[in-house]
Formats: C-alpha cells, structure tokens, sequence
C-alpha cells in the first residue's frame, strides 16, 4: 500500500536560524509523526546540516535537497553532489523542479541524469513535472507531462523505480492560490501512473507515489489528498509555517 508523504519545497527561504525555529515549530506541533505518513522537508542548501540536526529530534520527518548535480565533484561552481547530501543525511531530493526548468536551465536531458545519479547513491529522486497554462490551453497538457514523466525516468532500472516519487505540479498552480481541482489532479495523476506502468509494470507503477503541487493548502488539501492516484504533496508557501503543514499531514493521516 501507498503511503502518504508529505513534502515541503521551502524554495529560497529559511536560512539556518529560520530554519532551527521552523523545525522546532514543527517539532511542537508534532510530538511524533501519525504512523501513515511520511514527512518530507528540502530547506535551502546552506540550511541542510541545520536541518539534520533539529530533525534528529522529530521522528518520521525525512531531509530532502531542493537540486543536486550529476557528476561526483569537479569544477562546477555553486552546485552540490549526491556524496555531499549524503553526508548530511538527506534521504531525498527535488529534480527538475519547473522554476529550475524555467529560471536555471535545467532541461529533460539534465533531469534524466540527475534521477539516475540520486538513485546511483541512495538519494529518492522527487521528479517535478507539469504543463504551462498555455499548454492547457491548448490541450496539450496530457502528453507534455507524458514527455517529461517518460524523459525523466526512460533509463531508471526497474528494481530502483519504487525509489522514484513523481510531483504533479502544474505551472499556473505554482505560488498563485488556484490549484489544480481535484478531477484535474486525479486525471492527471491517473494517465502518469499508466505511462510508469508501461515504463515498469502495473505492480511497479501501483507502489509509486506522485504527489500533487501547486498551492495545496489545509483548505484544499484534503479534496486533492481524496483522489484515489494522489499520494501526498509538494507544498510550497504552505509548508513555511509549521501550523499549516502540520495540518496538512494530520489531513493526510485521516484519509490514511
Ligand atoms: P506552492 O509551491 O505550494 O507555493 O504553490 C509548490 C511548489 O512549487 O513546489
């Protein structure tokens, strides 16, 4: 069975003291984690060792990355690598986010060698896909996150692809209050679980999870969460403060 994992993408916000008080709020809030769901935070880079000492006191919350190099180490200034994130107890880390796609160049090509790599040394690639306004409008949004979900993962080996959690974020949705409804999060999620079980196995695809992003918030959370392909969420703003994450995942607990 599935379970619920509950991400937040703190995006370039919370340096390391922001970062000990978030999480101690958190902390707070959440004496232990409910026992279905998984915690998921990617603070900054900078805030990574901070975070993983705050969360040695927070159970069932995991450290995630927010980007992280394919090569091992080298001449690649401001770019962090998998042995780096590793040291610092990250279990995860965010791929091809579309704000990395739009604003750093990070493309299909670059997406598919950053999965293969996390995967390579024991980091849970989180890979972020999803359509333009445009391309909905155009009613192309179905086979452009086809493109993506089948470029990110068409060399991932079949044994490694449960590691692989996919985040349906529509772009439109990022940051602006109107997420996606919850018949277009289920459509959306549904024909992404049919392309990763073309690409795996139905067995395969059924254990995977894809999370839902773009503006999910305690209000909305748990229509999304309801669809039966929704396995969580990327939160953005909404995981900023410790009061509507921690009832983001308490949301999630009760459908668990
Ligand atoms: P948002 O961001 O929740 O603020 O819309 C989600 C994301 O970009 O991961």
């Amino acid at each position: 069975m599935r379970r619920f994992l509950i991400a937040g993408n703190w995006k370039m916000n919370c340096g390391p003291k922001d970062t000990s008080t978030l999480l101690q709020g958190i902390g707070n809030k959440m004496e232990t984690m409910p026992e279905d769901v998984d915690g998921l935070v990617c603070p900054p880079t900078i805030s990574l060792t901070t975070a993983s000492v705050e969360l040695q006191d927070i159970e069932g919350i995991a450290l995630g990355a927010q980007n992280v190099h394919y090569e091992d180490n080298g001449s690649y200034t401001g770019e962090v690598s998998t042995q780096m994130l590793n040291e610092v107890n990250c279990e995860y880390v965010i791929v091809g986010h579309s704000e990395r796609r739009q604003y750093f160049g990070e493309t299909d090509k670059t997406v598919e060698a950053k999965v293969n790599k996390a995967l390579q040394d024991d980091l849970k690639p989180v890979v972020c896909v999803g359509e333009s306004l445009e391309q909905r409008k155009d009613n192309e949004h179905m086979l452009r996150v086809r493109k993506q979900v089948e470029a990110a993962l068409v060399s991932v080996d079949k044994d490694q692809a449960e590691d692989v959690v996919i985040a349906y974020e529509p772009i439109w949705a990022i940051g602006t209050g109107e997420s996606a409804t919850p018949d277009q999060a289920q459509e959306m999620h549904k024909m992404i679980r049919d392309v990763l079980s073309d690409l795996f196995s139905e067995d395969k695809a059924d254990e995977m999870r894809i999370l839902y992003g773009g503006s999910m918030k305690p209000h909305n959370a748990e229509e999304l969460l309801a669809q039966p392909d929704v396995d969580g969420g990327l939160i953005g703003g909404a995981s900023l403060k410790a009061d509507s994450f921690t009832e983001i995942i308490e949301i999630a607990d009760e459908l668990s």
